[in-house]
């Protein structure tokens, strides 16, 4: 049986087959960044317009890729939501066509829950139960993980997510946007502990996390560096990444130790950073657990992660109510 999933939620379209003997056997992305780079930041009536050009085109092209015809498809998937709401009404408009064209089921997919089994894309994958750490544009949320679909939110942030905090920080340092991975090129060249920035709640006993003031504090540097800041740039973006990655480390040790377990899934976009990467690798290798984590191009909004959730529902004869709906905010 092949599925083939549809992401539309943002500023990417993404197209994937997903089989279920041979797992990920296409995918494609077309990413709209050049499109809203020159307003700093994602247009959403633009984001919208774009997506329904892309996704017949794309859908064309995962399906050439493997010599696949749209009569070789069994289910359609579609990001239901989060995300911006014309952004998924365009994907899940197409999905809904071409389902009720085919005569095959559509199948709502939570986007999150896309980031949080991405990891189980790759060959290497993670054992249930583990404990998933969510961090992306709109999200930082630790969860435990029981089986798929079995989660229990465990921690969150109270203010801005993680990867929110990336971009309004790329933005002070007036790298263009997309601000996370500019501000990971940025960081390579700076020097540790030149900045000491705020690792935020750590002392408080639970696994919430805050941002708002780690953003602060590098405003503040900014602030004060307001006649040198070319020559600091560098080391205010490697502060604000070793603060953020301390941070998250401490938490998701908390979460394990409180879950009892030792293996630590990290997922959504903020997941493609090198030095939280190895950060969280490091903190496990020091736990004698493990830790998975998707390939660079699968942390950031893509297809195949709609896909493969895609599957796992129509498996499940999960298929919503036949109705195509979005849902702005949802909670996973
Ligand atoms: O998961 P994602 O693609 O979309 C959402 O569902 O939000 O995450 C996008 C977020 C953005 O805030 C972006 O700046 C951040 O992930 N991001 C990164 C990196 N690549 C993407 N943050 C830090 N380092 C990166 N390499
Ligand atoms: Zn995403």
């Amino acid at each position: 049986m092949r599925v083939l999933g549809i992401e539309s939620s943002c500023d990417e379209t993404g197209v994937a087959i997903y089989d279920d003997e041979k797992g990920l056997i296409s995918h494609v992305l077309h990413t709209q960044i050049a499109m809203h780079a020159e307003y700093g930041g994602v247009v959403p009536e633009l984001a919208s317009r774009d997506h329904i050009k892309r996704v017949v085109p794309l859908v064309r092209a995962a399906l050439d890729k493997v010599n696949l015809t749209l009569k070789d498809i069994d289910a359609i998937a579609y990001t239901a939501g989060p995300g911006l709401i014309g952004a998924l009404l365009a994907g899940a408009m197409e999905a809904g066509a071409l389902a009720y064209g085919l005569g095959i089921p559509c199948v709502p997919v939570h986007h999150m829950e896309g980031h949080l089994l991405a990891p189980m894309l790759e060959d290497e994958k993670p054992q249930y139960p583990f404990v998933a750490l969510l961090i992306s544009g709109g999200h930082t949320l630790l969860i435990k993980v029981e089986k798929p679909g079995k989660y229990e939110l465990i921690g969150q942030s109270v203010d801005d997510a993680a990867g929110e905090a990336f971009d309004k920080t790329a933005k002070l340092l007036g790298i263009p946007y997309p601000g996370g991975p500019g501000l990971e090129k940025l960081a390579e060249n700076g020097k540790v502990g030149v900045f000491n920035f705020p690792r935020p709640m750590i002392k408080n006993p639970n696994c919430d996390f805050s941002f708002a003031g780690l953003k602060t504090a590098v405003l503040n540097a900014t602030l004060e560096h307001k006649d040198d800041l070319e020559s600091v740039k560098a080391d205010i973006a490697k502060g604000f990444t070793e603060a953020m990655a301390e941070t998250l480390e401490i938490k998701c040790k908390r979460a394990l130790k409180q879950c009892h377990l030792k293996t630590l899934v990290v997922a959504g976009g903020v997941s493609a950073n090198k030095d939280i990467r190895n950060r969280l690798q490091h903190l496990m290798d020091s736990m004698h657990g493990k830790a998975f984590f998707a390939r660079r191009e699968f942390c950031t909004d893509n297809g195949a992660m709609i896909a493969q959730v895609g599957m796992l529902r129509f498996k499940a004869g999960q298929l919503g109510d036949g109705k195509i709906k979005v849902y702005p905010r949802w909670p996973l």
